[in-house]
């Protein structure tokens, strides 16, 4: 994985002073990384019977996307609020100040179908467990969630396998 890694810019000070910010445009540009990255958050799940991809705004949704076509199933945006035009379901998540909001449509998941959820990056899982609540009241079983970048000492994979979610990914960077 080290040439994917290695195909992530990061940006110290942005979007704030003291964040790194992890850029994956640089490995989406990048058609050995990219096509590398999708083989690989797909092949942990081979055998697991994924029936739909969810993709969370908005990298998520190009990775997802190249995920669902690569398993021949379905794709779910997880949009922040407001973004729908069909009847929603939302959950609140909890930023550094004050709260943001996830959607999906109210139909855009079949009872009992099997969902793999995918995003750019996990740091503190506050996104990804808002989706999961989302996905699981519309009534999915979600069976994974697969990402390109953990930033494990933030603890959101930890936090996403204790709601009973196995998480995979790619690549991580210690201290954040
Ligand atoms: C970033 C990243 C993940 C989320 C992870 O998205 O792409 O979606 O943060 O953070 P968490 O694990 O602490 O919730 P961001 O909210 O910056 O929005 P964007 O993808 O639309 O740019
Ligand atoms: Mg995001």
């Amino acid at each position: 994985m080290d040439f994917i890694k290695d195909a992530i810019r990061t940006i110290p000070d942005y979007p704030k002073p003291g964040i790194m910010f992890r850029d994956v445009t640089t490995m989406l540009k990048d058609a050995r990384a990219f096509r590398a990255a999708i083989d690989a958050m797909v092949q942990p799940w081979a055998g697991a019977k994924i029936d739909k991809v969810a993709g969370i705004e908005a990298r998520g949704f190009i990775l997802g996307g190249a995920v669902a076509h690569q398993l021949s199933v379905g794709f779910t945006p997880v949009r922040k609020k407001g973004k729908l035009p069909g009847r929603t379901l939302e959950e609140s998540y909890e930023l550094e100040y004050g709260t943001d909001a996830v959607e999906i449509h109210a139909d855009a998941i079949a009872e009992t179908e099997r969902v793999l959820l995918v995003d750019d990056l996990i740091a503190t899982g506050g996104t990804a467990d808002a989706a999961i609540k989302l996905l699981r009241r519309a009534g999915a079983d979600v069976v994974g969630a697969t990402f390109v970048i953990d930033l494990p000492d933030l603890g959101g994979s930890k936090r996403i396998e204790a709601l009973g979610v196995p998480c995979a990914s790619l690549v991580s960077f210690e201290g954040g």
